[in-house]
């Protein structure tokens, strides 16, 4: 079974509070939600391989650590996980972007899928998936698996907010990824909203209610 990591570092727990705040404008909204995302990229690659490498100092030569190996793709579900994108490129510059656009039906709850665009090489990086909800886990499941048709084999999903079913569901569906996230939240609701959560996140990054 897949690990499930919650980061609660204070700042983390800060930033994530005005986030929830319904009187949170677009604005700071966005940055808030840039800024969790560029936290919480320090733990994601944690555990990414390092090599070492000569390095000369104005002293001597000595031996360092440089990251080794795979290459990294983040990959934002449209719309709402754009929103971590830019915070994540702050830590990891070099990184390909890729898009996967679905969208959860708000009668079936089941999501559709209408955009996909991935790095040619995406079976050979590292991927980590960004969406801050993962509500029923329909859009993540989903997504991974699109990954996973097109070869991907390395994969983590970062989001900021989970329900204790979308994890589930998601550990079930694709044992082998690893998810990350700021809070694991109560529940969810009849209408398949995160309980407390932030209300509906793609409208609140780019101010479409
Ligand atoms: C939201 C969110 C996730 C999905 C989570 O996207 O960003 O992608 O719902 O729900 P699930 O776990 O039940 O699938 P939404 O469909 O509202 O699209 P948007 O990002 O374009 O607003
Ligand atoms: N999508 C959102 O944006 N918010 C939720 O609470 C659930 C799904």
């Amino acid at each position: 079974m897949s690990k499930v990591i919650e980061i609660t570092h204070p700042l983390i727990l800060h930033k994530l509070a005005l986030i929830r705040d319904k009187n949170t404008g677009s604005k700071d909204f966005r940055e808030l939600v840039n800024e969790v995302a560029m936290l919480m990229a320090y733990e994601v690659t944690r555990e990414m391989p390092t090599e070492t490498v000569k390095v000369e100092t104005p002293i001597c030569v000595t031996d360092c650590k440089m990251l080794a190996g795979k290459k990294v793709a983040i990959v934002p579900i449209l719309r709402a996980g754009l929103g971590m994108v830019d915070g994540m490129l702050k830590l990891i510059p070099a990184a390909k972007v890729g898009h996967i656009g679905l969208y959860r039906d708000e009668v079936t709850l089941q999501p559709v899928e209408y955009f996909c665009k991935l790095p040619q090489d995406i079976e050979e990086r590292d991927i980590i998936v960004t969406d801050p909800m993962l509500a029923t886990g329909g859009s993540a499941i989903d997504a991974i698996s699109l990954l996973k048709k097109r070869g991907a084999k390395y994969i983590r999903l970062m989001c900021l907010l989970g329900s204790p079913e979308g994890i589930k569901a998601v550990q079930v569906a694709h044992p082998d990824v690893d998810i990350y996230l700021a809070s694991i939240d109560e529940k969810l609701n009849e209408k398949g909203y995160i309980v407390p959560g932030l209300g509906d996140a793609g409208d609140r990054l780019f101010g479409t209610k």
